[in-house]
Order: structure tokens, then sequence, then C-alpha cells
């Protein structure tokens, strides 16, 4: 009967063993051994034809082995409801779920939105022209004669002697007002290129030209336009400068400054401690270029400003490298 006992502890622990873990099997290892017709109460049974001497030895080697039985079914039953619980994790609906990389606007894209969007509330309408040009709008119609330095090589990238790649958003006046009568009241954001590249300048940078003409447009109307511009985009109590300057198709023209963002006026590295920082340049239209579109100069004025998308992001941001814009670090873009 010793024997006997022996034989069964060593079975069942091998067959429980050799279940893996698995629930069903060890629920029929269970009922193999332990059940009311199982082999542990086949021996419980023989236990009565034991002698009276040996029974008490017996009984207790058999309730023993019992308890061994249980707790290692326990144990492998336990593991085996982990592993379940495991594998259901990998479904288990109350996980969050994992977000879609997200793209965003490059900083240059919204700054143009957000200057659409200024313009739009003023009435401007935001169109766009071709990056590859005619010489005639952009040089010519302009106002830019054959000898003006901005045609030369070191500056434009020629296609051929007629075609080059537009060095300012200007040509769009030219194209709107070919099109349309006045009033006219455009913005017109776009890629820019000039064969120039160092700190402060890359190949292909981006403007945004603005056109408004019709009956009795003055200065005074550019200066407002630009003024309620500039308070919208860097707040109201920035201060703003018209400087006097030239550009073939305005007259008279102006360059603006706007108060340094990052010294609030008082002189710092950025503005180069003149409180002052460039933003566009701007102006009357110019007589000859209305006559090029067939305008009459006598009966409509207009002005027009153009200015550098990237230099407007800088300040905005509070950025002072203009080469980040073009390197496609996801580190820098993600910051907006
Ligand atoms: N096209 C000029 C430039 O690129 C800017 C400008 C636009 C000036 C319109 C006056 C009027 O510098």
């Amino acid at each position: 009967m010793e024997e006997a006992i022996g034989k069964l502890l060593e079975s069942a622990s091998r067959d429980i063993s050799q279940c893996g873990n698995d629930l069903r099997e060890l629920d029929q290892v269970r009922v193999r051994y332990l059940g009311r017709k199982g082999d542990l109460a086949q021996l419980f049974k023989q236990l009565g034809s034991a002698s009276a001497d040996d029974r008490p030895r017996l009984g207790k080697l058999l309730n023993e082995a019992k308890e061994e039985i249980e707790s290692l079914l326990a144990g492998a039953v336990e593991e085996g409801k982990d592993r379940l619980l495991e594998g259901r994790r990998e479904v288990d609906v109350s996980v969050p779920g994992r977000r879609p990389l997200q793209g965003r606007l490059h900083p240059i894209t919204q700054t143009a939105l957000e200057i659409g969007r200024i313009f739009s509330n003023l009435g401007f309408e935001t169109v766009e022209g071709p990056e590859v040009e005619l010489d005639y709008y952009n040089f010519e119609a302009l106002n830019i004669p054959r000898d003006h330095p901005a045609r030369d090589m070191q500056d434009t990238f020629y296609i051929s002697e007629d075609v080059v790649l537009r060095t300012h958003t200007s040509p769009i006046q030219v194209r709107v007002m070919e099109k349309r009568n006045p009033p006219i009241r455009i913005i017109a954001p776009g890629r820019t290129y000039r064969c120039d590249s160092d700190v402060t300048h890359t190949p292909m940078f981006h403007q945004v030209e603005g056109l408004m003409v019709e009956k009795n447009i003055s200065f005074g109307d550019l200066k407002g336009i630009l003024t309620v511009f500039v308070h919208q985009m860097f707040g109201p109590h920035v201060g703003l400068r018209f400087r006097p300057s030239f550009f073939p198709f305005t007259e008279p023209s102006a360059e603006v400054d706007m108060q340094c963002v990052m010294c609030k006026g008082k002189g710092c590295r950025v503005c180069s401690h003149t409180g002052w920082l460039e933003i566009l340049g701007s102006g009357m239209v110019d007589p000859e270029v209305f006559k090029m579109v067939g305008y009459d100069p006598e009966v409509v004025t207009g002005f027009a400003f153009g200015m550098g998308i990237e230099r407007i992001a800088m300040l905005k941001f509070g950025i002072d490298d203009l080469r980040l814009f073009y390197e496609n670090d996801l580190r820098f873009l993600r910051q907006f």
C-alpha cells in the first residue's frame, strides 16, 4: 500500500506538469486522482482492509498525498489563469488606443495663413501666381528696366532670356490688374527665388504681396491697413515707422519698421541696437505700372506692399536662425 501511494503521487505530479497549465486538462487530472471514483478514493477504500495497526499510519500517508496533489493542482491552475489573462490583455478594450502620428503645418505655412486671415478680415482676397515667370511680369511691367541691378545674374535665376524664377511676388500685381478692373484688394503669398545663400538668405524664400487699387486711395490708407495688420499680428502696442525708400514700381515708396519684439524698442542684438526691425517694402503704385496694365493713373490710385514671410515667422515665434525652417528637423517643427 505504501508503495502504491508513492507511485500515485509520482504519476499525479508528472501528469500535472504535462498539462502545461491547460485548465481543461488540469481538471481532467483532478477528476482522475481526486474524484469520487478516482485513484485516491480507490486507495482510501483499500484502507478498510488494512490491519488496525497499519491503518492510522496509512491513513495519514493517504491524507498527506491528497493534500500534496491538491496543492500541486491549485498552483498549476493559478498559473494557467494568469496565462489566460495575459493572452486577453492583447485585446483588452479598456486599454487606451494608440494615437496615429499627427502631422502639423509648417511654421511658414502657419504664418502665411495667419497673414491671409488678417487681410481677409480687411476685405483682401488671396490669389496666386506662377513661380516660373516671364521676365515681362517680374521686371518689365514693374518699371524695372533692362539695366536694373536686380536683373543681375547674381540675383536672378534665369531659365532663359525671357523666363525667370520670380524674384518677388510683385509680378502677381500686374497679372491681377491685367485681368480685373478696380476696385482691387488682393494678397498673394508664395515662393520666391534669388541667387543668394548665407546665414540670412536662402535661394528660395516666401513673400506675401498686397495690392489695393480704387478711386481715391491715399498713402493714409496704406498706413492704416499696414498698422492694423502689424497690430493684429504682433499686438496692439507695437510701434511702427514709415521710412522713405525706393522701388521702381511704387512712388512714393516706404519701408516699414516695427518696434523690436525682442527688446520692445530698447535695443538688442536682434535689432542691431536700433530698437527697430524692417518688416516690409511698400508704396503707392507707380503711374507707369498703371499705364502698363491699361489703367488711367488720373482716375485710380493704389498702394502695394511686399513682405518676407520667413522674417515675420522668425519675429512671431522668436526664431533666430533662418536655416531652421528648411532642415525639416521634426524636433524643431513639432514645436509649432
Ligand atoms: N517687391 C519688393 C521686394 O521684393 C517689395 C515691394 C512690394 C515693395 C510692393 C513695394 C511694393 O523687395
